[in-house]
Formats: structure tokens, C-alpha cells, sequence
């Protein structure tokens, strides 16, 4: 059977810009959850700029991902102030910094559009997810589960 091109540009788009894949599970499942759905919301946004280029219109998406962003964010913070976990001031400073970065973003979004670069802000959400899980997350994992498992 011969493959057209069209073919073959479909199973490039089935690859997502972020892939999920074991490695970042960190065994909690509603933090697993919710670090699933930020890659689905990324991989939207990529799609997003894909389909439409520099003319698309990123604000929605990125709007959400900053309030699902914000939302992990204080679940996390919760679980990591009941574990006691002893990272958390630089962990939260982690979170603040990515909050800030999301908001500079839309706010370059609706001042001059022409003026924000769609795949540096692609390109950083990538790295800033895929290293803050693996390093950052990671790291508070023995803690989180040492206190799900305590009795109350
Ligand atoms: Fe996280
Ligand atoms: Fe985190």
C-alpha cells in the first residue's frame, strides 16, 4: 500500500509537543492527574499556534493554562505544607516565578500580539514543566507519601 503525504502528516500531528510518559509519575494520583491535564493544556496551545501561526490567538488557552497552573500550584503547596516538607519556601518561590512568567505573558499577549514570540513561550513551557517535575516534584514525593501514609 502507498502512503501519501497526507498520511504521513497525520502521524506526525498524533505526536504531541509534550509526551507523557511514566517518568513523571509521581505515584500521587491527584498530582499525576493534574500534571497530565497541564500537558494536555500546553499540547492545546500548541496546536493552537500550529493551526493558526503567528495570527492565532493564544490568550484563552494561555489564560487557562495559568488558572489550572495556579490550581495545581496551591494543591500541591497544601500537600506539601501537611507533610511538612522541608523544600516548600523555595519550592512555592518556584511557583511564584512561573505564575509571574505566565501572567508577563498574557499581558504581552493583549498589549502588542505582533511582539510575543509564540515559540519561545513554547519552548519555555516545555522545559519550565518537563524539568520542574522530574527535579522539583520529584523531590517531594518521599515526603507527600510518608504523610499519606501516617495515621491521622
Ligand atoms: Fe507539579
Ligand atoms: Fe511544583
Amino acid at each position: 500500500m502507498r502512503h501519501s503525504s497526507s498520511d504521513s502528516s497525520a502521524v506526525y500531528r498524533s505526536m504531541a509537543y509534550l509526551d507523557w510518559s511514566e517518568k513523571y509519575l509521581t505515584g500521587i494520583s491527584n498530582i499525576d492527574v493534574e500534571h497530565k491535564n497541564l500537558f494536555v493544556i500546553t499540547n492545546v496551545l500548541y496546536d493552537n499556534v500550529q493551526a493558526n501561526g503567528p495570527e492565532a490567538n493564544i490568550v484563552p488557552v494561555l489564560t487557562a493554562l495559568g488558572e489550572y497552573v495556579k490550581k495545581h500550584f496551591s494543591s500541591e503547596e497544601m500537600a506539601m505544607r501537611r507533610a511538612e516538607y522541608p523544600g516548600i519556601v523555595e519550592h512555592t518561590e518556584k511557583h511564584r516565578a512561573l505564575n509571574r512568567k505566565v501572567q508577563a505573558f498574557i499581558e504581552q499577549c493583549n498589549d502588542d500580539p505582533d511582539a510575543v514570540d509564540t515559540k519561545e513561550l513554547l519552548e519555555f513551557l516545555k522545559r519550565w514543566l518537563t524539568n520542574h517535575v522530574l527535579k522539583s516534584d520529584m523531590d517531594y514525593v518521599p515526603y507527600l507519601k510518608q504523610a499519606e501514609d501516617a495515621p491521622d
